[in-house]
């Protein structure tokens, strides 16, 4: 050929790679490729690793409720739950229930006028650790529950914390010291601790904060836009690795967006990243954005147990009532859909999942903060973390959700107390996690079954992904232990972060070895 021919074939080439629209495929807004798309030349690779089950066969995986008998009353069973005892008659309209919130339109500016009026106040109110060991200390802390006077908070199979109201307190001491109880009484002002823990950042930290060309720090707790408009940064600046999608909306229309960060290698593994499933876990969008911000940020210099795998991060699961923490009630666990039933509203995304769904340890009462939805994926926040994960064309190896509080590294099943058959490799890795945690920051991670570790809880989205056949499937606890419990001080973040860091590297590694 001639050599003006060849440079001619040379040109026709380059031209046809760059003006296609697959070569802009990492590029923010661009749809990634799904399991039925038709094959784009890149994502061959993706494609070639799908295996042969069908994304239908996936999907079947929720068992029918087990029909909660609303008419005879059992006697009054204390469940431990996250960060909850959760009392459970089986009567469940005289369910002795969370604080009664009123019904909302699905509207932000209602939503800004109850900002302005009506923010909770937890003055005055504390959180005591109370030993649970024996039956008769959990029907005395049902009874107390019953009569609206505490609220729990967080604890395991032996303690729980307990938010007591003010007004409550000497009844309740009262009460215990009746039973011979022994309480440690761990936050003295509740509303005073949520009044220190996020405060502004100082002048130096804004002028930094200024030149960055995104508003997100991690000395501070950030509000939705900021960690939105950190990801929509992260995508323009490092476009050939970084990436954005919109994988569905919230209840209230908020975008939940998933941040993806590869090198596009075929031979690379994928790992799904979630946070901020409970709203007032705030630690949890930290630390997923932490994570973001350091392989966005240093990617060329990450080890390549790192640049081996795509990752995907979804910080926000439940955007709608991270703004309701940040607005109302910095408290706010579940999503903000009513649930069309008399005053409550809210649904415990992480007992929506389908997986068991409607076994232990979820309620069926719209006012209970372990409210399970009225069916499995009957939220939208769940349907489209479930919808992402089936339809993608990457076949996840890793599924890990944050959460806070309490260090505890749990692997399936949480419906039930079972483990799948292959624990033992979850809990070998789990433990190599926790230890390289415990070496960088100090942090004590407890290593176990959710369900045998904490109790059961059915409809989670770790179970669920498990079911999926996404092998290494975690809920990670983040700190503290419970000396702050949710509401953990800003200082903490980084530290938490960073620890939590070294353990998603180890993750790395174990998946690269595998
Ligand atoms: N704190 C979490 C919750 O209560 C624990 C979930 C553990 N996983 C599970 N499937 N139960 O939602
Ligand atoms: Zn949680």
């Amino acid at each position: 050929m001639e050599p003006w021919g060849r440079l001619v074939v040379l040109a026709v080439a380059i031209t046809a790679v760059v003006s296609s629209p697959l070569a802009n495929k990492l590029q923010p807004g661009k749809e990634w490729p799904t399991r039925n798309s038709v094959q784009q030349p890149q994502d061959v690779w993706l494609q070639l690793q799908t295996s042969t089950t069908d994304a239908s066969d996936l999907s079947t995986t929720e068992l029918p409720p087990e029909e909660q008998t609303d008419a005879a009353i059992e006697a009054i069973e204390v469940t431990t739950e996250e960060n909850n005892v959760i009392l459970r008659t089986s009567d469940s309209e005289n369910d002795p229930l969370e604080a009664v919130v009123p019904t909302e339109e699905s509207n932000d500016i209602l939503v800004k006028s109850l900002e302005e009026s009506e923010k909770v106040d937890y003055s005055g109110a504390q959180v005591w650790k109370v030993p649970t060991s024996s039956s008769k200390v959990r029907s005395l802390l049902g009874n107390l529950r019953s009569r609206n006077m505490i609220s729990p908070w967080g604890g395991n199979h032996s303690y729980i914390d307990l938010l007591v109201k003010p007004e409550a307190i000497n009844n309740v001491s009262q009460e215990l010291r009746k039973q011979s109880v022994p309480f440690d009484v761990i936050i003295v002002d509740l509303q005073k601790r949520i009044d220190e823990e996020n405060p502004p950042l100082d002048e130096n930290e804004i002028e930094l904060q200024d030149r960055q060309g995104h508003r997100m720090t991690w000395k501070q707790y950030h509000r939705l836009t900021d960690i939105h408009g950190f990801m929509d940064y992260l995508a323009k600046t490092y476009p050939r690795i970084v990436s954005v999608n919109t994988i569905g909306k919230s209840f209230l229309g908020r975008d939940l967006k998933v941040l993806r960060i590869s090198d596009g290698k075929p031979t690379n593994k994928a790992v799904f990243i979630d946070g901020g499933i409970h709203a007032r876990e705030w630690i949890s969008p930290a630390t997923v954005t932490f994570f973001i911000n350091q392989f966005a940020e240093n990617f060329d210099e990450e080890s390549d147990d790192v640049k081996n795998i795509d990752w995907y991060f979804l910080p926000v699961v439940n955007p709608d009532g991270y703004e309701y923490t940040h607005q109302v009630d910095r408290l706010w666990r579940k999503n903000r859909r009513p649930a069309g039933t008399r005053q409550c509203l809210g649904t415990d995304l992480n007992r929506n999942f389908g997986h068991h769904w409607g076994g232990k340890g979820s309620s069926g009462n719209p006012c209970s903060d372990i409210y399970r939805g009225s069916k499995a994926f009957s939220e939208p926040e769940s349907k489209a973390v479930s919808d992402f994960i089936l339809n993608s064309a990457a076949e996840f190896k890793a599924y890990l959700t944050y959460h806070s509080y309490g260090q505890y590294l749990l692997y399936p099943w949480g419906y039930d107390d079972a483990v799948p058959p292959d624990y033992k490799d979850l809990d070998i890795v789990g433990k190599e996690i926790a230890q390289e945690i415990q070496r960088v920051g100090g942090s004590k991670y407890t290593v176990g079954s959710s369900s045998g570790v904490l109790y059961p809880a059915s409809g989670g989205s770790d179970d669920w992904a498990k079911a999926q056949g996404i092998k290494y499937s975690y809920t990670i606890e983040l700190s503290d232990t419970g000396r702050y419990g949710f509401i953990l001080p800003t200082s903490f973040i980084e530290p938490v972060a960073k620890e939590s860091l070294a353990g998603l590297r180890v993750l790395a590694r174990k998946l690269n070895e595998a």
